[in-house]
This record gives structure tokens, C-alpha cells and sequence, in this order.
């Protein structure tokens, strides 16, 4: 019935009219679930900004492979550093407990959803660095994510710390004991502690403001601290091209990652990382 149609359409009047419910039902197909699933998440969820998800299957093995080529690690080692952080049931049980605790309870969830940070938590993992920084720090989400895989290195005979920058004098809040012994959080305008930072940076993660000068001035404060086999890694590339320009302007090699979020509404953000051959 479909082949008759189809060919006999050059021959209707019009025909690109007809198309229309079709064309309607094909872009449907794909978004049918986004209705129910802002819903869900209206009354599921408390949060307001930087909302949480978990990867789906898929884009966990995507992320495997990504994380795998820039670091030239095998797979099967990744993918044991991602399940580390997702079996670990300590770091769950604390960011539970102090979530329930924090005056911003009524819009943060209490469940660990890391999304993302995964990546970021095998990069510390399998580089070992011994100074990592992350401008922005919101909930301490990633600083704690980040701390953990700091004492893990730690236990193994691998020391490192992590300095987090954030303008908010509430921000933080999960980074307590044990993981604030790996992450020192900064408080004041990023760009002006990045200028007073004089350590050397390993792995240097922005995620405060995002726009496009602000985030190119950030890597640029601190361009001259970046320790051999650096990496930089940007939370705006999905949608801001600061990193991949300062990636071309220095002959860094440059790569993306796209996030799927599972059951979500978000169309996910990414990890964008700029690193040396
Ligand atoms: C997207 S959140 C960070 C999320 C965090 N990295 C995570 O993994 O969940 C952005 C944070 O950057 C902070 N911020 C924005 N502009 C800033 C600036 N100029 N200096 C320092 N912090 C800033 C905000 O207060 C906010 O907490």
C-alpha cells in the first residue's frame, strides 16, 4: 500500500501537502516519550539547575572507548574504573546522607546520579595527577567525584589534591570528611584564584561561568601551569566552542564526548577535552 502511494505521489497535486501528518508522525516517533518524561521528572525530581542523570548502557561503553583513546589505557581497565565509582556505596550513603542534611535539600535529590563525572573520575583514576582543578563547584558534585578517585590513587601510592573555585560561599556542601582531606575548595571569583594558584595543573576541569571569554580567560591564567601530559576539560562543548578554538590556537588535540542520558528529558551535555599529543 506504502510502494503504491510512494509512486504515485509525483503524480498528486499537492502532494507535499498530504506528506505533512506524515512528516508530523516521523518527528513523533522520536519524541513521544519527552511528554511523559518531563512529567515524571516535575514530580520525581527537586532539582532546579545543574540536574543529575544516570548514562544509559550504550553511552557508558561510548564513554569507555572515549576515554580508552585519549589515554591509550585498555578498555577492560576503564570500564573497572566506572563500576568502581558506581559500586562504591560509601560515597552513595554520603552524598544520601548529606543532601538530606544540607539547607538545600528541597532542590537537590538525594540519590548519587553522576552522569558525566563518570569520565571525569576514570581521567584522575588512570592519569594519577598530583593537582587537578575544577572552577565551579555548585552541590560539590564533581569535588567529591573527583576526591574520591584522588584517595583511591592515594591508597595506591599515588598522591594528589584537588582545588575547587567557586564564587558561592554555600557551595560545596558534599565535599566534607573524609574526601575534603583530597579537595580544597577556593572561594572568590575563578579567574582571580586561578591568577593567585601557582602550583603546576595536571588535569584543570571548568565548569563556572560559561561564557565564551570567561572560560577562554581561565585557560589562559593558568596555560603556562599545565604540567607535561595535561588535560583540559571543558563541561560547555556541547554547546560552546571555547575549548576546541583554544585546542586549535595551541595545537592541542581535541575530542567530544556526547552524553544519553537515560530516562530524562535532558538531552545530555558532554565532556570536551583538549590534550597533548
Ligand atoms: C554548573 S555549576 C558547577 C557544577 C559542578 N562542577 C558539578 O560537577 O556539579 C557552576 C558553578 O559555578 C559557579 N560560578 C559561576 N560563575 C563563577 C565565577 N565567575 N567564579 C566562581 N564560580 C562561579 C556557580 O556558583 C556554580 O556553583
Amino acid at each position: 500500500m506504502m510502494k503504491l502511494l510512494k509512486s504515485l505521489l509525483p503524480y498528486i497535486p499537492g502532494a507535499k501537502f498530504l506528506l505533512m501528518p506524515l512528516r508530523f508522525y516521523n518527528a513523533l516517533k522520536v519524541y513521544h516519550r519527552l511528554p511523559s518524561q518531563i512529567l515524571s521528572w516535575v514530580f520525581t525530581s527537586q532539582e532546579w539547575t545543574n540536574i543529575t542523570y544516570e548514562l544509559t548502557d550504550l553511552n557508558k561503553k561510548y564513554l569507555t572507548c572515549f576515554i580508552s583513546q585519549i589515554t591509550n589505557t585498555d578498555r577492560e581497565k576503564v570500564r573497572e574504573y566506572l563500576e568502581e565509582l558506581e559500586n562504591d556505596d560509601n560515597l552513595k550513603k554520603h552524598i544520601q546522607e548529606t543532601t538530606l542534611k544540607s539547607p538545600r535539600s528541597f532542590i537537590s535529590d538525594a540519590e548519587a546520579r553522576y552522569g558525566r563525572r563518570l569520565g571525569w573520575y576514570a581521567l584522575v583514576r588512570i592519569k594519577k595527577p598530583k593537582i587537578v582543578v575544577e572552577t565551579g563547584v555548585d552541590k560539590g558534585l564533581g569535588s567529591v567525584v573527583l576526591a574520591v578517585a584522588l584517595m583511591k590513587n592515594a591508597e595506591e601510592g599515588f598522591n594528589g589534591h584537588l582545588y575547587c573555585t567557586d564564587y558561592n560561599p554555600e557551595a560545596g556542601f558534599l565535599l566534607t570528611e573524609p574526601y575534603s582531606s583530597y579537595g580544597t575548595i577556593i572561594y572568590g571569583d575563578s579567574i582571580e584564584t586561578l591568577k593567585s594558584f601557582d602550583r603546576g595543573i595536571d588535569i584543570l576541569i571548568t565548569d563556572s561561568d560559561h561564557k565564551f571569554n570567561y572560560e577562554l580567560q581561565e585557560y589562559e591564567t593558568v596555560e603556562k601551569q599545565l604540567q607535561e601530559g595535561f588535560l583540559i576539560i571543558s563541561d560547555t562543548a556541547h554547546y560552546s566552542s571555547t575549548l576546541i578554538k583554544f585546542a586549535e590556537s595551541r595545537n592541542l588535540k581535541f575530542l567530544f564526548f556526547q552524553e544519553q542520558p537515560k530516562d530524562i528529558w535532558f538531552p545530555g551535555g558532554g565532556i570536551g577535552i583538549a590534550y597533548q599529543d
